[in-house]
Formats: structure tokens, sequence, C-alpha cells
């Protein structure tokens, strides 16, 4: 067992850390303030090689491991959670699925552009009626033949307004219920295809969430993802994938709030000594520094099982329902730590707070992590 991260993983977390510090952090507070997608951040991004970090080489990506993703993840979401969103949608959810269950044509129509930041990804599952009870599709697609007709409303779309290809999941026959939904690939701009308002957000709010609408837009039958009938299994396996990425979000979430608690208690001084010499203030920083390495550890399992090609559909989870309490734990105390400072935006940590708690309730909320791992267990 070797804990040690590789030459070439150290290089590419410090290559993230950088452009999170020198990128990302300079006009975050205004983003969070007025709701802004960092759009040329994601250009950006795209050219160092985040946007298609798993890809083959050969589609545009930079071939990296789970491994490299993780540390990626856990570096931009220290500083802007809201553009590591939109990173970890476009990785793992929307480049993977079209990579690892695509056909040939897909992947040489879409991950080339996905890969390089040249067009964005969005994932949509959820609807109005369907949330974390995932099987309940109520969108519809009709099998006309050589196309298929899509009806139906999508909401909580990340990316959603900005994106340029759409994963979609709709019910094609509901007499096969769960065996009866399949994934379509559905284009910006296809007609009957509408984007409704923008979610006007507690966190994350530089990332893009909008409900969809489709009315009658006709999608032809090679959009769809895999064997007909295959759309839940792949929402699933391609979710597993996801929740790693959002475990190592939180992580870089309580991760980037634990380090300026630190940094605060040394310089901030309350009778006559700076607060980290107040036990109170010491013990929190260990606790949050403890919490931090077990969700580090779990987060790491989860990347490593992707990559040795194990499961990870509990790994996953658990790193996930860890990380995001931790990310929650992790941010409330380091508002604490900072006092009335840590109540103000310039600080950061009370964005850092509000980041937090999306990570418990998207891609799968905590109490439906626990649903995977209770099943996962007991069944042993
Ligand atoms: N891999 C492959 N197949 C899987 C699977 C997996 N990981 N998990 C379940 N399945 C299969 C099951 O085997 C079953 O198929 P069979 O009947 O052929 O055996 C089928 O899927 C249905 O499974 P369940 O009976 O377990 O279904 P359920 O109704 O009890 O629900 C659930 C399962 C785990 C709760 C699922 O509905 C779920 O994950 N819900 C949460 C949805 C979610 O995570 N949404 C995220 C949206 S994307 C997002 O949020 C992005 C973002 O914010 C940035
Ligand atoms: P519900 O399913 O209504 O759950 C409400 C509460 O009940 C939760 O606490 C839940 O844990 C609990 N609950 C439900 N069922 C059970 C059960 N069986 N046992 C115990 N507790 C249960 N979705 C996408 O498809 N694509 C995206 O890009 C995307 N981005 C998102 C971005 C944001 C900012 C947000 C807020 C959501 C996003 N989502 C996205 C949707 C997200 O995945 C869902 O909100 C989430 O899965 C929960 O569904 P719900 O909101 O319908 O809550």
């Amino acid at each position: 067992m070797d804990f040690n991260l590789t030459e070439e993983h150290i290089m590419i977390r410090d290559a993230a850390r950088d452009f999170a510090q020198s990128e990302l952090l300079p006009g975050v507070i205004e983003r969070d303030n007025k709701q802004e997608f960092p759009q040329k951040l994601v250009r950006k991004m795209g050219d160092l090689g985040f946007m298609g970090i798993m890809v083959d080489p050969k589609y545009g990506g930079s071939g990296m491991d789970a491994i490299s993703y993780v540390l990626i993840m856990e570096e931009l979401s220290k500083i802007d959670a809201s553009a590591s969103v939109i990173v970890s949608v476009n990785n793992s959810l929307v480049c993977y699925g079209i990579e690892a269950y695509g056909n040939d044509a897909q992947k040489d129509k879409y991950l080339n552009k996905l890969a390089t930041g040249e067009f964005v990804g969005a994932f949509c599952l959820s609807e109005p009626e369907a949330g974390s009870d995932a099987t309940s599709q109520q969108t519809t697609a009709i099998d006309k033949g050589d196309h298929y007709i899509l009806n139906g409303t999508k909401n909580w779309i990340t990316s959603g307004g900005r994106a340029d290809v759409y994963l979609v999941i709709a019910q094609t026959d509901r007499d096969k219920g769960h065996h009866g939904i399949n994934a379509f690939i559905v284009e910006k701009g296809m007609a009957g295809f509408h984007v409704g308002p923008k979610e006007d957000k507690l966190g994350i709010r530089g990332s893009d969430t909008h409900t969809l609408q489709f009315n009658d837009v006709k999608v032809p039958k090679e959009n769809r993802i895999g064997e007909d009938g295959f759309g839940f299994t792949f929402a699933m396996k391609t979710l597993s994938g996801g929740r790693i990425g959002i475990a190592a979000q939180a992580l870089g979430i309580a991760a980037g709030a634990y380090e300026l608690a630190k940094k605060y208690s040394k310089v901030r001084k309350a009778f006559g000594t700076e607060i980290c010499n107040h036990q109170a203030i010491a013990f929190k920083i260990a606790d949050m520094a403890t919490q931090i390495e077990a969700a580090r550890m779990l987060v790491m399992k989860a990347a490593w099982d992707k990559d040795q090609g194990n499961n990870y559909d509990m790994s996953s989870a658990m790193a996930k329902l860890f990380a995001s309490q931790v990310a929650m734990d992790t941010t409330i105390e380091a508002v604490q730590v900072h006092g009335g400072n840590g109540f103000v935006k310039e600080y950061h940590v009370e964005r850092l707070m509000r980041d937090a708690k999306i990570t418990q309730i998207y891609e799968g909320t905590s109490e439906i992590q626990k649903i995977v791992i209770s099943r996962g267990v007991l069944k042993d």
C-alpha cells in the first residue's frame, strides 16, 4: 500500500492549485454575487485539459486517471465550487457517459469538443416528480422509427442554460418500468427544446441551474445511447463515477475552509494571544484536519477503485456521504473560527459554507447514499 502521490499526480495537483489561485480566486466573490457563469474560465480549463481529464487523448482528452480527476476537483473546489461542478458534470457524467457507453459515431461527434471545453455538457435525469425516485420518469420519448419524439420537463439542470450537449433520460416504454427507459443525446437548438428561467440559489451561484422543457423534440435514433432499455442502468452507472467527483468537490470545499481557518487562527489575537492558542479553537482545527484526512482517504479509495476496474458503487457512495458531511461541519466551524469576519463575503468562508450544502443534495442525497450503501453491505 502506497499513500504517496506519484510525481505526475503532484504536478497535476499543483497545476490545478496554481490555476485556482491565479484564475478562479480573483473574481469568485463577484461571480457568486452576480450568479455569473465562468464562461471564459471554462475555456481556460478546457485548454488545461480539465474538461476531459479521463477522456482518451484520441478524442481530445487528457488521458489521466481518476486519482488525477479527484486531485483537480479538490483544488478547484477549495476556491470555486461553482466552477468545479461544471467540471464534474462535464467529466464524469457527460464525457464518461458518452465514452463508456456511446458508439463510435457519438464519440467522434461529441467527445473532442466536450473534452476541450469548446462544448459544455449537461446531464438531465431529475424531474419535478422524479428526483431521488429516479425510476419515476415522466418525460417520454416515443419511438417513431428513425427518430424519437421527446416530451417533458427536467429540472435543476446544471449548466442548463449554457450547455451544448444534453444527456436526457426518458421513458420510452412505460409497461417495462425502469427497463423501458433510455438515454439520448440532445443538442442545444433542437426544435421544441426550451430553457426555462435560471434558479436563484443559496450556493454554487456561479453555476447555471435551469428547468428544461421538451415539446415534441425530434431526436434522431442514432442519438440513443446503448441498447434499447439501457437508460436507467446508464444513469446509475454514470452517477457512480459522478459521485466520486462530488465527493472530491466536498473534500475541496472542506479543505479550503480549513486552510483559511487555520491561517486566520494564527494571526487573529484575543485575550493577548493568537486565537489558535485557545484550546477551544485549536481543537476545532484538530477536528477539521482529522475529518478532512478521513474524507480524503475515502475519496482516494473510490477513485482508486475506479482506476483498478473494481466496482465503485459503494465506495463512491461512502465517499460522497462522508465528505459532504465533513464539508458541512468544517465550513460551519471555519465561519465560527473567523468570528464576525466569517459572516462577511470578503473572507470566503461564508461562501464555502453555502456551497457545502449542495454536496449533500445533488447526485443523490445523503439519504440516497445510505440506501445504496445499506443495500450493498446487507447483500453480503
Ligand atoms: N449500476 C447498474 N445498475 C444499477 C445500479 C448501478 N449502480 N443501481 C441500480 N441499478 C439497477 C438495479 O439493478 C435495478 O435493475 P434490475 O431491476 O434489472 O435489477 C434498477 O437499476 C433499479 O434499481 P433499484 O431497484 O435499486 O431502484 P430504486 O427505485 O430502489 O432506486 C436509487 C435506486 C439508488 C435510489 C436510484 O433511484 C438513485 O440513485 N436515486 C438518486 C438519483 C440521483 O442520484 N440523481 C442525481 C441527478 S444528476 C445530478 O444531480 C448532477 C448534479 O447535481 C451536478
Ligand atoms: P426529493 O427526492 O423530493 O427528496 C426530498 C427529501 O426526501 C430528501 O431529503 C431526500 O433525501 C428524502 N428522501 C427521498 N426519498 C427517500 C427515501 N426513499 N428514503 C429516505 N429519504 C428519502 N439533477 C440532474 O439530473 N442534473 C443536474 O445537473 C442536477 N443539478 C442540480 C443542481 C442543483 C443546484 C440542485 C439543487 C439539484 C440538481 N439536480 C440535478 C437535482 C438533484 O439531483 C436532486 O435535487 C436530488 O437528487 C434530490 O431530488 P429532489 O430534489 O426531488 O428531492
